[in-house]
């Protein structure tokens, strides 16, 4: 029994009541915030379908949530957790598309009345009634995010999307995961009508009637999209050419090889879900729904049980207790924070400030002259202007995002922020500099975090008349796109300014990670061996694009070098010398770097690095290994040379653990997938550590101690590991 289902035992999860005629059936999940699908509302739906059926002054069905903010969120993941089988899993599948095929056939037609997020299993469920009404708020989303949990839609839904809103869409939204908004779910035909919430159950009720009295006859599925096509003036070509091909086999035969094609580039094959969902897909466009819902099922079952799912799963797990973590003693409160200071208005400081205002902090960007104001202004600008442009936000919204954030270059506006943010160059007695400007210009209290990617915050914090307002809040580049927020806090750092910067992180939209300072912190510091041991594999005769194809073939998403090229050549260097100093011969990097930065060579900034970037395709630049000093070109072991890298990050991770950088395996295991892209389907260091043995990992660690020097050597907390045979996770 999940925990869903303990809570919930003694209360009704569907409350019916009949209204004129229309059984209403408000779903609410005692005691959980979301709707969520679990063994006992399913025995309760079995009951309460038996009772309507034979209910004569019952005309037609209703289901609305109970929940201000969402109709059904998905199945309840606990109760997959607690699967043992394949088999057991598999048959939860057939239970759902038995009981929603109940649902459909039911001589009574069934409207689902949908507020807030209709997700997974809640799509599902929506998709097996007869008519569908979404309302137009904000919190209203539709989607299948099964994938993202290395699942499918299991309760039917690989069947009658497909059906309803034509192939090539259901698999644009089946094999990404991604949500849809109402507005676009009304043009794919995923709901019928979009209106206010105030008037959702009126219209519902009313709309249940009118099918029963046989007054309201929808049209779905192809005939629906062919009249939407034909309905326009001129008709939408676009729309006829995409129905032309889903509704031949020989059409359907491009549609299948593409989508196969298409998730294979970008899953490298790690990733089985969107496989299996094409799968089941398949099968029941060119076998029938009987052998599609078949498939479905049995996938589904097969999915629950392996071990990537189980790894996105505790990724989500994961996720979701670092949202409920304060970051330091569960009593702490943090304190209000309305407005923020930022200085320096550069590619991080103006992606700072976007996330900031966008989830509406007054912020106020002082950069050092006139021109970095500017761009600071036009980098917020131009980032609110893509959405505009992309439709996901009015010109109205933006205009009220961006009147929240003002810029000059003095401390003017400062005396009432109530945080700032420090992104000026990465110097440490420039950050001295502007602490000190910062504390003589903010009132008491005003907090004061460094966005600093290498520094330690202890020695900012030297120069501090107030050390306990001050942190470190370091952010990843782009700051609107990568989710990873890492906290650092020493020990003058007050657990109020912990609790404050942790709270405004999670309103930034960031996933929040809080670890001890040292140089590097976590982050920083696992990926200095991984990047220097590719530099070294580089020396021994590697080529670039062999290098960079074997890590993202182990599953990260660019390869090393050309991450640095990314980076920057010179900001590389800079921090590799950093970690040199302060760790020792362990995190030395080959000789060679300087000699590129010498040469201009910075990366994709100066479009000059290892890779060219004049031409149209940017190729590996040969002229680097002369530069590198490095010999003739070999071809090395592919999962050799991925492994000597990541299990760098990995040995690493552990030393960070073991000298209390981190705080949990957890928090190093996310701090690793969101800032750095460590494969989410190995689950990061500590769970990929877990899963292979930490005796292996020493095993081969020891190996390549012996052939290729010192810096291979077993972190104490792995060898430890390793000896009494326990794992990282308990
Ligand atoms: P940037 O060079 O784009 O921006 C720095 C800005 O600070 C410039 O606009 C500059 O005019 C301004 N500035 C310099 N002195 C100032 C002063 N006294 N008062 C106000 N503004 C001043 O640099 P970027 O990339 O934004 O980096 C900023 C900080 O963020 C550095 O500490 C860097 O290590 C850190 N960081 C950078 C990441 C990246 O990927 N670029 C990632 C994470 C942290």
């Amino acid at each position: 029994m999940s925990a869903a289902d303990k809570q919930g035992a003694s209360q009704a999860i569907y409350r019916v009541a009949n209204e004129g005629g229309v059984a209403v059936v408000t779903i609410d999940l005692p005691g959980e915030p979301v709707n969520k699908l679990t063994r006992q509302g399913a025995a309760e739906l079995e009951r309460l379908l038996d009772d309507v059926a034979r209910d004569a002054s019952v005309r037609a069905i209703v289901f609305v949530s109970g929940k201000p903010d969402n109709f059904i969120a998905g199945a309840d993941i606990d109760m997959l957790n607690a699967v043992t089988s394949a088999a057991e899993a598999q048959e939860l599948a057939a239970g759902g598309q038995v009981q929603l095929a109940r649902l459909e056939a039911s001589g009574k037609p069934v409207v689902a009345a949908i507020n807030g997020a209709a997700l997974g299993g809640g799509l599902e469920t929506a998709l097996a009634c007869h008519y569908r009404i979404a309302t137009d708020d904000p919190k209203t989303v539709l989607g299948q995010p099964e994938v993202q949990l290395g699942l499918l839609p299991g309760a039917g839904g690989t069947q009658r999307l497909p059906r309803l809103i034509g192939l090539t869409d259901a698999l644009d939204l089946i094999l990404t995961g991604k949500n849809v908004r109402p507005a676009k779910a009304k043009k794919l035909g995923l709901v019928d009508e979009v209106v206010p919430k105030s008037v959702l159950l009126a219209i519902a009720k009313q709309r249940a009637l009118e099918l029963a009295d046989g007054k309201l006859k929808p049209v779905h599925g192809v005939r629906a999209r062919l009249s939407r096509a034909m309905a326009k003036t001129p008709p939408d070509a676009a729309l006829l050419a995409q129905l032309a091909l889903e509704e031949t086999p020989v059409g359907r035969q491009v549609i299948w090889r593409k989508a196969r094609s298409g998730v294979m580039a970008k899953t490298g094959g790690h990733y089985p879900a969107p496989l299996a969902a094409l799968d089941a897909i398949h099968e029941g466009l060119e076998h029938g729904q009987e052998r599609g819902y078949k498939k479905e099922a049995e996938l589904f079952g097969q999915l629950v049980v392996s071990d990537v799912s189980r790894r996105l799963r505790e990724i989500f797990f994961a996720t979701n207790a670092l949202k409920k973590d304060t970051g330091t003693g569960a009593g702490v409160k943090p304190r209000q924070v309305k407005k923020l200071g930022l200085l320096g208005g550069g590619l991080m400081g103006g992606g700072i400030a976007y996330v900031s205002a966008d989830n509406g902090y007054a912020v106020r960007v002082k950069d050092k002259d006139d021109d970095g104001v500017a761009r600071g202004l036009s980098y917020v600008r131009g980032l609110f202007d893509e959405r505009v442009k992309k439709k996901s936000l009015t010109r109205l919204e933006e205009n009220q995002k961006l009147a929240l954030v003002t810029a000059g270059t003095d401390y003017a506006g400062f005396g009432t922020v109530d945080l700032v943010i420090e992104a000026v160059f990465e110097d440490l007695e420039l950050k001295r500099r502007v602490l000190r400007e910062t504390e003589a210009a903010t009132k008491p209290g005003t907090i004061f975090a460094s966005n600093t990617s290498s520094l330690p915050i202890t020695q900012i914090q030297e120069a501090s008349s107030r050390p306990e307002s001050v942190i470190g809040m370091h952010y990843f580049s782009p700051v609107h796109k990568m989710p990873l927020l890492e906290i650092i806090t020493t020990p003058k750092t007050s657990p109020e300014t912990i609790a404050t910067a942790v709270a405004v992180g999670k309103r930034q939209g960031k996933t929040v990670i809080v670890v001890n300072d040292g140089v590097g912190f976590y982050t920083s510091r696992i990926l200095a061996p991984y990047v220097n041991e590719a530099a070294f594999l580089l020396a021994e005769g590697a080529k670039i694009e062999d290098l960079d194809k074997a890590l993202v073939e182990f599953g990260f998403p660019v390869g090393p070098i050309k991450l640095l090229d990314e980076v920057g050549i010179d900001v590389g260097a800079k921090v590799a010398k950093i970690m040199h100093h302060a760790f020792g011969e362990r995190l030395a990097s080959p000789p060679g770097m300087e000699a590129l930065v010498k040469d201009g060579r910075l990366g994709k900034k100066a479009k000059k690095g290892f890779y060219t970037y004049d031409g149209k395709r940017s190729e590996p630049d040969a002229k680097v290994y002369a530069l590198l000093g490095a010999g003739p070109r070999k071809t090395l072991d592919k999962r050799e040379m991925a492994e000597r890298c990541a299990l760098q990050m990995v040995n690493e991770a552990a030393h960070c653990l073991g000298e209390g950088i981190l705080r949990s395996p957890r928090d190093g295991d996310i701090g690793a997938i969101f800032g750095l892209g460590f494969p989410p389907f190995l689950g990061g260091p500590f769970r990929y550590a877990d899963a292979v043995g930490a005796g292996e990992i020493v095993r081969k660690l020891e190996a390549w101690q012996q052939a290729h020097g010192a810096r291979f050597a077993p972190a104490p907390l792995l060898v430890e590991k390793s000896r009494t045979g326990k794992k990282f996770y308990s």
